[in-house]
């Protein structure tokens, strides 16, 4: 469906959004906030991961990161330039409480508070994320994730955040992509806490989804009727050269997919994975009686992070193991990225989110929100200005995609860019240029990259070209 623009003479053909269409970009506390060691902020397990030798590129760590947290009215004042309606950041549980239980730093939530009445002052609307990866590491040491209890003390985070903030802040998500922190935490270790051990990935993963249950139990008893509570998953979309590998793509989507999104939906644990992962250990011990009851509470959006998609074929050798986040996982390969790629290797295919946008559509039921898109490249600053065609070509090819599945019918509420700022790539340090602002980390100037001006010019029209990279 295109629409010919009614306010240009120019008649090139415009993809409108809906008029309530939520516009916004993403960060993540431990990714920007550096200041690691004040105003008694605890240590995370990625402070503890970043000083373990050869866990993270060159040894990079939390600081200075973007010093967000002494630049936010800066950095907020960049967001009302780029026209953002929203901003997607996530709140650093070892701010407020340093060791993830008991006390509460009152520093920490003061430091939110400011952000928040900064971003409302701006008309932009705060959407908080409570967890995204940096648990204090006082529960790591108690076994993090492994250990069910993690999820009552997330839970109780959770609420004290949420009255604090509540009065102010309507969009709460508890999970920044659940998947990640127990198989890339707990299985490949490529994360922090860097356990390697599947059976630690099994406990993991119920046990963030047991928090986010309970959390969004007790958020819900204490939040207006007009909070709305989210969950981000971080969907496989599945790429398969024919239907002779269609097993292995079910395999593949059990484990990152519909692990999560079954319970969610009040279905429970996907059979076929349950029984096909004795690598995994002893569900039963997992999981309790009512545990999946709390996981159903409901929510009313759910949060969709997409950069990629995941190729696999089924293995010549149907005993080899794939490694990686699966260690037990038979029958599988993974295969390389094919025909363009971003600066961090990741396959570039626009089409794979309209695919998952509609199947989301059909097996969730719930309005959808895309909280993080985006592509790293190695940008250079030159002459004052950043000119990041490959990045601006990918967002301007991504929301034709989300419009295209917005015109089918699927019912997607909001975009964010991943990243306003370029910032700690995990693993991969300061070496990922995600953002749609450069920042250059010895001065901390900031520079709006040409793609952060072409995703202001798509606000500001509510539209994205038919064709072409170039608003009219
Ligand atoms: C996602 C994370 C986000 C960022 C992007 C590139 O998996 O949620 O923090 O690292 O990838």
């Amino acid at each position: 469906m295109t629409t010919t623009d009614p306010d240009t003479e120019v008649g090139r053909d415009l993809l409108r959004f809906p008029p309530d269409f939520l516009w916004g970009a993403a960060t993540a506390s431990f990714q920007i906030e550096g200041a690691t060691g004040v105003d008694g902020r605890g240590p995370s397990i990625w402070d503890t991961f970043a000083a373990t030798p050869g866990a993270v590129h060159e040894g990079h760590t939390g600081d200075p990161a973007c010093d967000h947290y002494h630049r936010y009215p800066a950095d907020v004042e960049l967001m009302a330039e780029l026209g953002l309606g929203a901003y997607r950041f996530s709140l650093a549980w070892p701010r407020i409480q340093p060791v993830g239980a008991g006390r509460v730093e009152p520093r920490g939530l003061a430091f939110y508070d400011r952000l928040v009445d900064e971003l409302l002052g701006r008309g932009i609307q705060p959407v908080v994320t409570l967890y995204h990866w940096d648990l204090p590491q006082a529960l790591e040491d108690n076994g993090g994730w492994r250990n069910r209890d993690t999820a009552y003390r997330f839970a109780e985070y959770a609420a004290l955040s949420h009255e604090h903030l509540g009065d102010r802040v309507r969009q709460w998500t508890t999970l920044n992509e659940p998947w990640c922190s127990a198989f890339l935490g707990y299985a490949s270790g490529i994360h922090a806490p860097g356990v390697v051990d599947p059976k630690a990935s099994l406990e993991a993963a119920h046990h963030l989804m047991l928090g986010h249950g309970l959390a969004v139990q007790l958020m819900r008893d204490q939040a207006p009727d007009d909070h709305e509570l989210s969950i981000v998953l971080n969907f496989c979309a599945l790429a398969v050269d024919d239907d002779s590998q269609l097993d292995a793509a079910r395999k593949v989507d059990g484990l990152q997919n519909r692990l999560f999104l079954d319970p969610l939906g009040g279905r429970g644990y996907p059979r076929d994975v349950v029984e096909d992962t004795a690598w995994l250990g002893d569900w039963t011990a997992v999981v309790r009686d009512g545990d999946l009851d709390v996981i159903a509470a409901p929510i009313d959006w759910m949060g969709v992070n997409y950069y990629s998609p995941t190729r696999v074929a089924a293995a010549a050798d149907p005993l080899a193991v794939s490694g990686g986040p699966f260690p037990g996982l038979r029958g599988v390969e993974f295969l390389p990225p094919r025909g363009e790629v971003t600066g961090f290797g990741w396959e570039v295919d626009a089409r794979g989110l309209t695919d998952l946008l509609a199947r989301l559509q059909r097996d969730v039921g719930l309005p959808l929100v895309i909280t993080e898109n985006g592509s790293a490249f190695p940008d250079v600053v030159r002459d004052g200005e950043v000119v990041d065609e490959d990045r601006t070509r990918y967002l301007v090819d991504h929301l034709r995609a989300v419009h295209e599945a917005i015109a089918a019918g699927v019912d997607v509420r909001g975009y964010f860019a991943w990243s306003l700022l370029d910032n700690f790539e995990w693993a991969a340090g300061y070496s990922q240029r995600f953002g749609i602002v450069h920042v250059d980390y010895d001065t901390q100037v900031r520079t709006v990259k040409r793609s952060g001006r072409t995703l202001a010019e798509v606000i500001g029209a509510n539209a994205v070209p038919a064709t072409g990279y170039d608003l009219p």
